[in-house]
């Protein structure tokens, strides 16, 4: 895969070299790995019309959905090395690359909704986190959501207890490999694309992921049990090539900023609307048992978890935590 992605990178730089003309438009490749029909999906295909509509053709963007040119992993690797030019990994997907900030939107209930997201993505500490991939020769762009993470199984998980000794696959975060550690689970860092074939196979026992997410890869058909944890959040950080970026006309890219502003202005209003209507689906397939906690085995799971934070302020400081726990649980806190 390697040697793959250095052919099309040279291809790219190639690529890179010429100003667009009335023959050659600039193209951006934008690989992401989840269905169409979800919040990155959309709001993915909302900035290709945009960015076509603003530049009346001058730029082309081809979106290209479901892992089909890079799984998780790679991705980044891909976008460092100019073999496609957009993508909007989950804050999870960031720390293999060196930027392990991202990770802290993995804390479980760290954000109580998406209002107090905003919060943090809108404001200073947002700018600051967007800031630090500029020296992974990524530009970020935006914030997009996705929503909020359920856990499912083919055991009901209604207890802390409930957790123990089951193989969970989780995304290539540390955070999340420390939360279902302090449960007694063993975690398992896994592509997306591989996720419904090894909960088919009993390779995995579970997972947790938001109602599109396992809507659209149709986990509800290999999970008895879907519990409403709303426990953690994934969200987006849209990451550009930076080289690429800067090497685009000034004027373009004004247009293209804009085009940004507006899709992300779009998808993250129907974000949680997307979500409920994937849950509405997968409830009138009757395939998997919705499973809803009492505000007392909320508080369990909460308990429960709440050794994670020591364990990520070891590893992205303290200081970190603090600032977003400044933002998301205000002076109460
Ligand atoms: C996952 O790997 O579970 C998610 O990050 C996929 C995605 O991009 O929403």
């Amino acid at each position: 895969m390697r040697k793959l992605i250095l052919a099309a990178a040279s291809i790219a730089v190639l690529a890179l070299v010429g100003p667009a003309t009335a023959q050659s438009p600039i193209v951006i490749k934008f690989s992401h790995v989840v269905a169409t029909n979800t919040p990155k999906g959309l709001a993915a295909e909302k900035f290709k019309e945009l960015a076509e509509k603003y530049t009346a053709g001058k730029v082309k963007v081809e979106v290209y959905p479901n892992s089909q040119l890079y799984k998780d992993k790679e991705e980044l690797e891909a976008l460092q090395l100019g073999a496609v030019q957009m993508l909007a990994p989950s804050n999870a997907k960031f720390g293999p690359i060196g930027v392990k900030e991202f990770e802290v939107f993995d804390l479980p209930y760290l954000l109580p909704d998406l209002n107090t997201l905003r919060k943090v993505t809108e404001g200073p500490l947002g700018t600051k986190l967007l800031k630090l991939l500029d020296a992974k020769g990524m530009t970020g762009l935006a914030y997009w959501d996705n929503g909020f993470k359920m856990m499912s199984a083919n055991k009901k998980l209604v207890a802390p207890a409930d957790y123990k000794g089951l193989k969970f696959r989780i995304q290539s975060s540390k955070v999340l490999e420390a939360q279902f550690r302090t449960l007694g689970a063993i975690p398992q860092v896994m592509a997306f694309s591989e996720v419904y074939q090894a909960l088919q196979t009993g390779v995995v026992d579970g997972q947790e992921n938001t109602w599109s997410n396992i809507y659209t890869q149709k986990m509800h058909e290999v999970q008895k049990y879907i519990t409403v944890t709303n426990h953690g959040y994934i969200g987006y950080i849209v990451v550009v090539n930076k080289k690429f970026w800067d090497g685009i006309p000034a004027d373009i890219r004004t247009e293209l900023d804009k085009a940004m502003k507006e899709a992300t202005a779009y998808g993250n209003g129907q974000s949680a609307k997307e979500n409920d209507d994937a849950l509405a689906e997968i409830k009138k397939t009757g395939k998997s048992e919705i499973v809803s906690l009492t505000p007392e085995q909320d508080s369990a799971m909460r308990k429960a978890l709440e050794p994670v934070y020591q364990d990520v302020a070891k590893r992205v400081g303290q200081p970190l935590i603090d600032e977003f726990l400044k933002e998301t649980r205000g002076a109460t806190n």
